[in-house]
């Protein structure tokens, strides 16, 4: 029987893991850590053996069988071709060229109002996204839903929001420069379709994604512009990921600051 504080840490740790993506069970069964005490090295074994099980979870995805060029070339033919939304969400779903989809339990398009005049881009779908199939409803989505009220903004009226990868990294790491270089013309073809007079980037990944700079610290607040695959190009302001900013409170101001310009420049035309 764990009591007190020791059931208090072993909660923490467990919310840690949590946040950092290990919610699956990595070892073939179930080890009762609780059988094995210093005073007991015989069946110490046991623990040894979850510590060396390796980890398929953080594992490096196997390739496609599509070279990445061929994956790129097949997902700008299948964007391209797509004339609306829906042809879109359609061509995503069906698209086979980005390793992570074997994976994944779902594909994490879109959720919000298509054609809004705000389009949030974010990193890529973690687990409750995964589970879900729509992005940004973990705690970060609920922290991001908060900060669009804050400028009158929600996912049933006004914003449309995505991520610059359809399918949840292993362990919700960071997604490689070629996955999101599969996923790209889509992205592209996205903002293209939906047509909006803003994008909000959220976080370093997509800021290095869209726009090809790295440091969401110097970037965020500071306009840019996403030139997409059609030549298209529309006003971008980076600004600091909802999970950065759970844990890491004191960044709410500088993200308040950017919410407002965001606000500013819908409200200009
Ligand atoms: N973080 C993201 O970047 N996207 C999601 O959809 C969820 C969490």
């Amino acid at each position: 029987m764990v009591e007190g504080s020791e059931a208090e840490a072993a909660r923490a740790l467990l919310r840690w893991y949590a946040e950092m993506g290990v919610d699956e069970a990595v070892a073939p069964s179930p080890a009762d850590l609780y059988s094995w005490t210093r005073a007991d090295p015989g069946s110490a074994p046991r623990i040894e053996t979850v510590r060396a099980a390796p980890e398929p979870e953080a594992a490096a995805v196997e390739p496609a069988a599509l070279s990445t060029d061929e994956a790129i070339k097949a997902a700008e033919t299948a964007a391209v071709a797509c004339k609306s939304f829906e042809e879109l969400e359609a061509a995503v779903k069906a698209f086979e060229g980005c390793p992570l989809k074997a994976g994944a339990k779902n594909t994490v398009f879109t959720d919000g109002v298509p054609g809004a005049d705000l389009l949030v881009i974010g990193e890529a779908p973690g687990r409750d996204e995964d589970l879900l199939g729509k992005p940004f409803v973990g705690r970060a989505g609920q922290l991001l839903d908060r900060m669009l009220a804050a400028i009158s903004r929600s996912r049933t009226e006004n914003v449309l929001i995505s991520n610059v990868i359809f399918w949840r990294p292993p362990a919700n790491r960071t997604p490689t420069a070629l996955e999101t270089a599969v996923c790209r013309p889509f992205v592209d073809r996205l903002i293209e379709i939906t047509d909006p007079k803003a994008v909000l980037i959220a976080g370093g990944a997509p800021l290095q994604a869209l726009l090809g700079l790295t440091g969401i610290m110097r970037a965020r607040g500071v306009w840019r512009e996403i030139e997409t695959m059609g030549g298209k190009r529309y006003p971008a302001l980076p600004t600091y990921h909802p999970a950065f900013l759970l844990r890491q409170p004191a960044g709410k101001r500088l993200a308040w600051a950017d919410l407002q310009s965001l606000n500013a420049r819908l409200k200009e035309h």
